[in-house]
């Protein structure tokens, strides 16, 4: 196998931070959306008028710090190593590349989108795996100016993705997308970039487009999607409900069996979720009902969807650590905002921007901000347990950078315009080719910082 050398440059003070310092909001997100799933009518949905707005935010989190470095082009030929191609990164010389004093850290999440001539790296000519509503352009998107952007950090690049790289990577491993639908748009977008190194097989053990298994066989490579709206256990009680959107039941102490009993194997789980908890809920804990969201139900208190959010993931992270055999590395991919316009998703409201915004010109607030800042919350406090029984956790921190986008999303190029579609203009999912390609660049160069990490941690081990 090929090594690669890594090369560590410039050194900056240790922080993952998330500092968005902005001018005013342009625009004011509705939270009430959804995703096209089993079941859904389209229909009525409460306004939810969320005020919370924040002018800047810092998050420091310690241990998630990121590493800029390159791979080199002049790569290192490792010779009747009995050691296993995982290993990629044995031949860094830790004393002499991380030198304990300082580091440069980039944060990878923080930055601008910047204008990329030679995107996109596929097209739904190319690629079969572009779902019908994200192919935007098969459905008459005329603007392609969306395809034309790659992010770049605030103080270092950001390689765009390899698919030879990844691939060589991941050798032998396992990735499972756990979550919603913006999940398994990830997935797809990854296939298609992928697929200029290799198509994958179809190994999913049912006909079910939710959850698919594809293999790479010359990198014996696995990737699997596992559709879970809630995370937790859930049900829909009725169709309608109060927003008539649906009302379900979450057991909330509950993870979904659907992916909680699959896992164990993978040696990378990325988790997300969002969107359905914007919809009418009865909260469950151990088999009793303890509050709800929008329900209108008679003694039960509304705990907001907010509650409901936090054990959701709080459940799912309990309970990937406490598998018995489960070794991988849990990625939690952080919520990606969508953007409706002048109006909620059923009431005309839209997504018709052609352009990114830069950093200056939104802020993240509202519904957005609540979930992400939850999301951050559980995540430090599982990481936190995790790390006593050595499991990994890492933040695929894609919300600022997706909340630039309002110009990534499928809006009524999701479908012919005479189809009755539950989400006419789609402001959640995105279009492939698309800003979410952006999300397996930042999955790659976290892959590649995983060697960089364990050898800092091994030098911490050392000087101790
Ligand atoms: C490494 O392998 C190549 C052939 O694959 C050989 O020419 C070279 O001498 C080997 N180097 C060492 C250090 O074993
Ligand atoms: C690593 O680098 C240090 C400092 O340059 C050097 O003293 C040491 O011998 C190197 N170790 C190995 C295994 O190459
Ligand atoms: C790809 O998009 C073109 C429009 O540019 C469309 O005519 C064609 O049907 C699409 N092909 C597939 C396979 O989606
Ligand atoms: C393929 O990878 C799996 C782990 O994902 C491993 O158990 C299996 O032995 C590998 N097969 C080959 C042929 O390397
Ligand atoms: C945002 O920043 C850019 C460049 O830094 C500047 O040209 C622009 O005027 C700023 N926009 C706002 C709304 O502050
Ligand atoms: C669209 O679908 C909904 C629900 O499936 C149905 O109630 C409605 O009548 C349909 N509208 C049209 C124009 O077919």
């Amino acid at each position: 196998m090929v090594v690669s050398k890594i090369i560590i440059s410039r050194p900056v003070p240790l922080s993952l931070s998330f500092l968005h310092s902005l001018a005013s909001s342009k625009m004011k997100f509705q939270a009430m959306e959804l995703l096209f799933g089993k079941n859904t009518p389209k229909q009525l949905i409460p306004k939810v008028t969320l005020l919370a707005v924040f002018a800047i935010l810092v998050f420091t989190i310690t241990p998630l710090s990121y590493p800029l470095f390159r791979y080199s082009s002049s790569s290192l030929k490792k010779n009747g190593s009995n050691q296993p191609s995982s290993s990629a990164f044995d031949d860094l010389n830790e004393s002499a590349s991380l030198p304990s004093t300082s580091i440069k850290k980039c944060d990878i999440f923080t930055g601008e989108w910047v204008p990329n001539p030679k995107a996109p790296y596929y097209s739904n000519k190319t690629c079969w795996a572009i779902h019908e509503h994200q192919n935007c352009i098969k459905y008459g998107r005329p603007d392609t100016e969306f395809m034309k952007w790659r992010w770049k950090p605030n103080g270092c690049e950001l390689p765009i993705f390899n698919p030879f790289q990844f691939l060589e990577l991941v050798r032998g491993k396992s990735l499972a997308f756990v979550g919603d639908s913006v999940g398994r748009n990830q997935m797809q977008s990854m296939i298609c970039l992928l697929s200029r190194a290799e198509w994958p097989i179809d190994v999913s053990y049912a006909r079910d487009d939710y959850f698919m298994r594809w293999k790479y066989e010359s990198y014996n490579f696995t990737m699997a999607a596992f559709w879970t709206p809630h995370l937790v256990r859930s049900k829909q009680s009725d169709s309608k409900g109060p927003g008539q959107t649906g009302l379900f039941n979450l057991y909330l102490d509950e993870p979904d069996e659907k992916w909680i009993t699959q896992i164990e194997d993978f040696d990378y789980v990325i988790l997300n979720g969002g969107h359905w908890f914007t919809r009418s809920m009865v909260f469950y804990e151990e088999q009793k009902i303890v509050g709800c969201h929008y329900c209108l139900l008679e003694n039960v208190p509304d705990l907001t969807m907010y509650y409901g959010y936090r054990k959701a993931f709080r459940t799912a992270f309990k309970a990937i650590n406490s598998l018995k055999n489960f070794k991988g590395i849990t990625f939690l991919r952080t919520f990606a905002p969508s953007h409706f316009e002048n109006g909620i998703w059923n009431q005309g409201g839209n997504c018709v921007r052609t352009t990114p915004f830069r950093s200056n010109e939104t802020q993240l607030e509202g519904l957005n901000l609540e979930y992400y800042m939850i999301q951050l919350e559980e995540f430090k406090t599982a990481e936190r347990e995790a790390r006593k029984k050595g499991l990994k956790y890492r933040l695929l921190d894609t919300t600022l950078a997706t909340l630039l986008r309002p110009d990534g999303h499928p809006s009524r190029y999701g479908h012919w315009p005479s189809e009755n579609v539950t989400l006419y203009n789609d402001c959640v999912h995105w279009c492939l080719p698309g800003p979410i390609d952006t999300w397996s660049d930042f999955l790659l160069e976290m892959l590649k910082m995983e060697g960089v990490r364990s050898a800092q941690e091994k030098l911490r081990l050392d000087k101790v």
